[in-house]
């Protein structure tokens, strides 16, 4: 027996990060955690997309597989070998989507092609002025990927992502992500 492995994916703004601290709040035993992760790569990347290190676009693909496979030997996997259900705000679906703007897709890919499958992913579907606007309400720093040019890109290269996924077989549900949170937990939770 195994935890079941659920990952969570949208654009910035689509809300994952409010989802997950309501499945949270539901399910109180999964383990709930985050992609870039609390690991030192995790760190690495959450400056350079602040912009506070010089990383170029150009190492991010490596850093976030690397940080992947930390996250999955240092937290995923553990929690799961002990019948523990685990959901992560982003996995490698992202990576397809927000890395495939700056390298080749199979690269990325290839990169992470060695990573456990999530047993499902929710894609948490917004459009991307939508996804600006709740942006611009967080009222936080706007972070490298956060323009509507970018939400653009990065929308199209989730539904490249999905659709690829979904060929080999792995298990997908897009959820209407507008709306209350509330309305939105419910269609997640149907
Ligand atoms: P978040 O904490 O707001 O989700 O921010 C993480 C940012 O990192 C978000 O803009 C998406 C981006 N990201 C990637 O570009 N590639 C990845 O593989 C992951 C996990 C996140």
């Amino acid at each position: 027996m195994s935890g079941h492995f659920i990952a969570i994916e949208g654009l910035d703004g689509c809300g994952s990060t409010t989802q997950i601290r309501l499945l949270g709040e539901r399910f109180p035993h999964w383990h709930r955690t985050a992609e870039p992760s609390q690991g030192p790569a995790g760190l690495l990347i959450r400056e350079a997309l602040r912009g506070d290190n010089p990383l170029p676009d150009s190492v991010l693909p490596y850093l976030f597989a690397a940080d992947r496979k930390d996250h999955l030997e240092r937290e995923i996997e553990p929690a799961l070998a002990q019948d523990i259900h685990v959901v992560t705000d982003r996995y490698y679906a992202s990576s397809m989507a927000y890395q495939a703007l700056i390298a080749p897709l199979n690269r990325i890919v290839t990169l992470n092609q060695d990573f456990r499958s999530p047993d499902l992913t929710i894609f948490l579907d917004i459009a991307p002025e939508q996804a600006l606007e709740r942006i611009v309400a967080r009222g936080q720093a706007i972070e490298r990927f956060e323009t509507l040019e970018h939400l653009r890109e990065i929308a199209a290269g989730f539904g490249v992502a999905l659709a690829l996924l979904a060929e080999q077989g792995e298990r997908i549900e897009v959820i209407d992500a507008t709306g209350t949170q509330e309305t939105v937990h419910a269609r997640i939770i149907e």
